[in-house]
């Protein structure tokens, strides 16, 4: 008897929920005016029928604290970081990127803060 094969992901969203404590003074993704941006996230994935295809992860720091609310997206060979993330961006990056399969240019990181991978040594 074979098993069934469980397919993978097409797509893992990784969204930083990091909050500093208040009078920290490195900004965090996560304060009061964006803390439910995740369970918006869930949701929407849900009600799009894109749960599944696409595994939402939450994360601590994502190493670009000051452009935050970020997250990171990661297809088969493509990996994409959008930043000051609203409810209305999230929506929009969901519809166009992952049901459509082209990136939202506007949303992404600046490339001056996205170089190319650090060489392992
Ligand atoms: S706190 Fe979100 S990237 Fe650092």
């Amino acid at each position: 008897m074979t098993m069934p094969t469980i397919p993978q992901p097409t797509y893992y969203i990784f969204k930083c929920e990091q909050s500093s404590p208040p009078g920290m003074p490195k900004p965090s993704c996560v304060s009061e005016s964006t803390r439910n941006l995740f369970n918006h996230l869930g949701q929407s994935l849900m009600q799009k029928g894109l749960m599944g295809p696409v595994q939402l992860i939450r994360t601590s720091c994502l190493g670009r604290c000051q452009q935050g609310p970020v997250m990171l997206v990661v297809g088969q060979n493509e990996r994409f970081m959008y930043v000051e993330l609203t409810e209305e961006k999230i929506d929009r990056i969901l519809d166009e990127h992952i049901r459509g399969g082209k990136p939202v240019e506007e949303y992404l990181i600046p490339a001056q803060f996205w170089g190319e991978p650090e060489p392992l040594n």
